[in-house]
């Protein structure tokens, strides 16, 4: 059987998956618990990598070289900097960017030294849409109609697209109008993204990633972003994963 590695980066966005994965073992190691065992009867190992592009690299390292997982996938929340997106939507990673990569002139900017990459893909397949949409039918079996009214979350939608990663928390509008100048085709930023992807690219192993709006980026997301994480991020992460391991 293969097995799966999933990584969120903080443990609030992986709690449920935690308090249903069985047969639990756990390993200390590089000051991060890893937890193995069965969920939804798929071997998986759980982590939770802490932020930002470094942090999560090391993880996901490490969950290939000593853990020997077959694929990964990344579940999370971000920041949306397309104004079509709310807080509630799902965004399955297409292309993901180090929007803060920049080693021009040598390089052109975005490009990833040697790699000679400006973005690298994902293996998101149809099987994780078709898994998030069912989710968006079920989705008060997860998310309570009370959660959902306390985000002003209506109609949450499933989107593909573009994900920009950096080590930088976006709060202001000045610096969505700069990203959405710069990459138009990112929807949605957060800080760990590339990073993995990066990793699972040059170790050959499937990436996929989901990602949770949160907040909008904006000069309110210091408050927007811990109150959805806190909550109920990680029960779409259950929501969408028990759909896409059925
Ligand atoms: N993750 C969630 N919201 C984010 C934001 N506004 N900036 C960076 N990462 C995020």
């Amino acid at each position: 059987m293969i097995k799966i590695g999933i990584i969120s980066a903080m443990q609030e966005e992986i709690q449920a998956l935690l308090n249903e994965l069985k047969n639990v073992t756990t390993t200390e190691k590089g000051m991060r618990t890893y937890f193995s065992g069965t969920l939804f009867n798929k071997k998986v190992v759980l982590v939770f990598s802490r932020w930002g592009k470094v942090a999560s690299a090391v993880t996901t390292t490490q969950l290939i070289n000593d853990f020997d997982v077959d694929e990964i996938i990344f579940t999370g929340v971000a920041g949306a900097i397309n104004s079509k997106l709310n807080i509630g939507d799902i965004v399955l990673g297409k292309n993901l960017y180090q929007h803060d990569m920049d080693a021009s002139p040598l390089f052109e900017k975005f490009e990833i030294p040697i790699l000679r990459k400006k973005y690298l893909e994902t293996s998101n397949t149809k099987q994780l849409l078709k898994a998030a949409n069912n989710f968006l039918n079920s989705y008060h079996q997860f998310i309570t109609v009370h959660d959902a009214l306390k985000f002003q979350i209506t109609q949450p939608k499933v989107i593909e697209g573009d994900i920009a990663s950096g080590d930088q928390f976006i709060s202001s509008i000045e610096k969505i109008k700069q990203l959405n100048n710069w990459l138009p085709s990112a929807c949605c930023v957060e800080m760990e993204g590339a990073a993995v992807a990066q990793v699972c690219y040059e170790y050959q192993i499937p990436f996929s990633i989901i990602r949770i709006i949160s907040d909008k980026a904006n000069d309110n997301a210091t408050i927007d972003f811990p109150k959805f994480a806190n909550t109920i991020a990680s029960h779409y992460a259950l929501g969408i994963l028990k759909n896409y391991f059925a």
